[in-house]
């Protein structure tokens, strides 16, 4: 027995395309969340990971193969999942005409939730939309918009939560209160399953990570053992331009002198029409091979490395 609560079993979808051919999106799934976990599920556009979203959620039948969300068949018992599950789309399902507030009151009743308004409130504060509460949500920014939308999808505290490209869109402050509130959710028990298109958003978030490819899981695991697929890690040395950082950086150390304790001096006093914008580069040069020079000895740890050291190794 696992405490598997999301298990997924040879899933298979396929739909009918203009010219009335099937084409197969889902051939042969399979995958476990367990409690309290965040999975996410990744995969290039078309891959399929909206369509699973949606059979998990009961929104769509699958062709094939069987699925178990809280213990209950999505197909058999569709309604035993509902009570259970929330569903963030990937397009936000806000209805425009009502206020954020309205939006969030219209839910509570629906799942039946006993004080709608404090909730309301209580979900408007920690989604920093109190200030909106009483607009209509059509004049609600794109990332106000999305911030509702979660806000909606965690009203009567769902057992599993599905997260279909939840900060698409965010800008990268919203982003981290995302994060943060599916963090906190899976602390306290909430199991979720996340598609992304950002590999960082994966990366910072789910205990375990799939790559949906051609149809199938092609890979399921930690972070970890997601690397451990690659060969292992080599040195090598990487040639790049400077950043204009790098360059101002530069500019500013043989200014102050830190190349030989003179360049500084010498390009400063005008001493020499001819000599000064040269000296004044070679003084730059050598200031960048300095940090060359340096960025070589370092490199020995480093699984890649630059001629041009990070901000604090400059400093
Ligand atoms: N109702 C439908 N009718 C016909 N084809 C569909 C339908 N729904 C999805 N598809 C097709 O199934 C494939 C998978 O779509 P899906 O939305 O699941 O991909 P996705 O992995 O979520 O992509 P994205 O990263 O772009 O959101 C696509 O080729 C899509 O066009
Ligand atoms: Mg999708």
């Amino acid at each position: 027995m696992t405490d598997a609560v999301i298990q997924v079993t040879d899933l298979q979808k396929s739909f009918t395309g203009k010219k009335g051919a099937r084409t197969a999106v889902l051939k042969g799934v399979y995958f476990e969340v367990r409690r309290g976990e965040i999975f996410a599920l990744l995969g290039s556009n078309g891959a399929g990971k909206t369509t699973t979203v949606r059979i998990l959620s009961t929104v769509l039948k699958a062709d094939g193969g069987s699925a178990q969300v809280c213990g209950y068949d999505v197909a058999r018992q569709a309604d035993k999942v509902r009570e259970r599950i929330s569903l963030t789309g990937q397009f936000a399902a806000v209805d425009g005409m009502l206020t954020g507030r309205e939006n969030l009151l219209l839910i509570a009743r629906l799942r039946g939730v006993a004080d709608p308004a404090n909730l309301a409130d209580g979900l408007l504060e920690r989604f920093g939309l109190a200030g909106a509460a009483h607009r209509r949500a059509d004049t609600y920014s794109g990332g106000m918009t999305r911030r509702l939308d979660i806000a909606m999808s965690l009203v009567g505290s769902p057992t599993v939560l599905f997260l279909d490209e939840p900060t698409t869109g965010l800008d990268p402050e919203a982003r981290l209160a995302v994060w943060q509130t599916a963090r906190e959710l899976a602390d306290g028990g909430t199991t979720i399953l996340l598609t992304t298109q950002y590999l960082e958003e994966a990366e910072q978030l789910a205990q375990r990570i799939a790559i949906l490819h051609d149809g199938r899981i092609i890979a399921n695991g930690t972070l970890g053992e997601l690397e451990e697929l690659l060969p292992p890690a080599k040195e090598e040395y990487v040639i790049r331009r400077p950043t204009l950082e790098e360059v101002f950086l530069a500019i500013i150390n043989a200014q102050q002198g830190g190349v030989a304790g003179q360049g500084g001096t010498v390009w400063q006093g005008g001493a020499a029409e001819q000599g000064g914008t040269t000296r004044q580069s070679d003084a730059i040069r050598q200031d960048a091979t300095a940090r060359q020079d340096g960025a070589t000895m370092q490199s020995s740890a480093t699984r890649q490395n630059s001629a041009y050291p990070d901000r604090r190794a400059v400093l």
